[in-house]
């Protein structure tokens, strides 16, 4: 699993059940407070410092209640960000770094959903524990926007979820495959691929067997 002890296992119960009824409401009071997730640090790391009069541009795809926009923002980074739950843009909204950076002109925050998503062309496509809630049947088109709004050089962080993973069940979640998961990044250096594939760990959690890839990768 995911050992960052600056970055507790990001998927612990009862988040996760929250997210498994898709009850983003839920998911955001129990994520309330958790840091920026690790993938996302290590991508602004690779980058290094960016120049704030100049700033580059960051897209978020399901940024959520914008625990990851917080660091983006903090960067230096201009964002664009989405999510299709009017909730968590409102606690998005709320915090200070984000509704100063709306106020400033850093940061669009869109809802939408990865259905109908328009992504602008961005150094670093950043989505956490988000692509896996894509319908599967547009996956491939979100995946060729992800790619196409990337130029050589730009970075993408994020998860995808395997095919072993217990929600792989679920008709309406995006699961691949490790050979898929590597065929998506042929022209990418995968600077960070980890897989993740076990039984929950959580005392009193209610048993899922994960199966996460954690990547950061970059565009040739
Ligand atoms: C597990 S949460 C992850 C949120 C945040 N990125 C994080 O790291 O905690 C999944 C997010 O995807 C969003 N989402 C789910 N289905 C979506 C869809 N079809 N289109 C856009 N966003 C979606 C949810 O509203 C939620 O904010």
């Amino acid at each position: 699993m995911t050992s960052d002890p600056a970055n507790p296992d990001p998927h612990q119960a009862p988040a996760h059940e929250a997210a498994e009824r898709r009850d983003w409401s839920a998911y955001f009071d129990r994520m309330e407070g958790k840091p920026p997730r690790a993938t996302l640090l290590r991508a602004l790391e690779k980058f290094g410092s960016v120049d704030r009069s100049d700033a580059p541009l960051a897209v978020d795809l399901g940024c959520g209640a914008g625990q990851d926009l917080v660091a983006i923002l903090e960067n230096g980074w201009r964002a664009w960000a989405c999510d299709s739950n009017p909730d968590g843009l409102a606690r998005l909204r709320a915090r200070r770094a984000c509704a100063d950076a709306i106020s400033d002109g850093r940061l669009t925050v869109v809802e939408t959903d990865f259905q109908s998503v328009r992504i602008p062309p961005a150094t670093l496509i950043n989505a956490s524990f988000s692509l896996p809630f894509c319908p599967p049947d547009h996956f491939p088109a979100l995946w060729s926007q992800i790619d196409a709004a990337l130029p050589p050089g730009g970075r993408f962080s994020g998860q995808l979820f395997g095919d072993r993973d217990d929600w792989a069940l679920l008709d309406d979640r995006t699961h691949l495959t490790r050979a898929e998961t590597l065929a998506l990044f042929d022209e990418y250096i995968l600077e960070h691929f980890e897989e993740e594939d076990r039984p929950s760990s959580h005392a009193g959690e209610h048993h899922k067997h994960w199966h996460i890839f954690h990547i950061v990768a970059r565009k040739r």
